[in-house]
């Protein structure tokens, strides 16, 4: 079975995809952290972002490794590195590359044959695998993602600010749906969570719940 988990910044995605993952003995993808691993093996090779016939020689070579929920980068454990502002820039702008997301697609897809997976990012549902048995939206307005995102970054750097991280996240969220390739939208048959109100563990009921109804007899 492949449940499809989409949506912005922010949104709880990652924290209620590995939540649920966990509880019923699904595999969980991060594909975002895909992207963040590409982006960071640049910024760590000094590399232009916007150089992409340097870019796509390192797509090639591109090593990585995801096991039990760690991101490995030529054998390197990167899997805290990769959450930094930097490198989440970094992958929004290596995002729009279509080399870059046919490769990564071509791995999510492999990885999750034959398996029952959550897979959380932005293209999901709509490109990755249309055909998903179940596909979710997440959303949230802008300034509570933020306010997310800021709590989650504070715990690492004292004098993270919250307006710098409110307009990062709405930098974003436009270039990642303005974009030509897979841009970020709702895919025409995924059910809509707004997240604003709800508790994590609100939105984790709510599609565990989901799963388990569409599931039945499938795992
Ligand atoms: O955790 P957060 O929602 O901040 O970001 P993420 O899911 O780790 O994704 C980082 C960036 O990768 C996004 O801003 C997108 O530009 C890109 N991405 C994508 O294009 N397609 C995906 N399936 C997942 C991420």
């Amino acid at each position: 079975m492949i449940v499809a988990i989409d949506g912005p910044a922010g949104s709880g995605k990652s924290t209620v995809s590995k939540m649920i993952a966990d509880d019923i003995g699904f595999i969980y993808l991060d594909t975002g952290a895909m992207y963040r691993l590409f982006a960071y093996k640049l910024i760590k090779e000094n590399v232009d972002m916007d150089n992409n016939e340097e870019e796509l020689r390192i797509l090639e070579d591109l090593n990585i490794d995801m096991k039990n929920g760690k991101f490995y980068l030529d054998n390197e454990d990167v899997s805290d590195k990769i959450r930094s502002r930097e490198v989440s820039s970094g992958a929004s702008k290596v995002a729009r590359i279509k080399e870059v997301r046919e490769k990564m697609v071509d791995i999510q897809r492999e990885f999750s044959k034959s398996k029952n997976v959550i897979l959380d990012g932005r293209d999901i549902g709509t490109v990755v695998f249309p055909n998903a048995d179940l596909k979710i939206y997440l959303n949230a307005a802008s300034e509570v993602r933020a306010k997310r995102r800021f709590e989650e970054l504070k715990e690492k750097d004292k004098n993270v600010n919250y307006n710098e991280i409110l307009k990062e996240i709405e930098e974003r969220d436009y270039h990642d749906s303005s974009r030509k390739e897979s841009p970020l939208r709702i895919a025409d048959d995924a059910i809509v969570i707004d997240t604003t109100d709800f508790t994590i563990d609100e939105v984790k009921k709510k599609i565990k719940n989901l799963i388990i109804t569409k599931g039945e007899g499938k795992w």
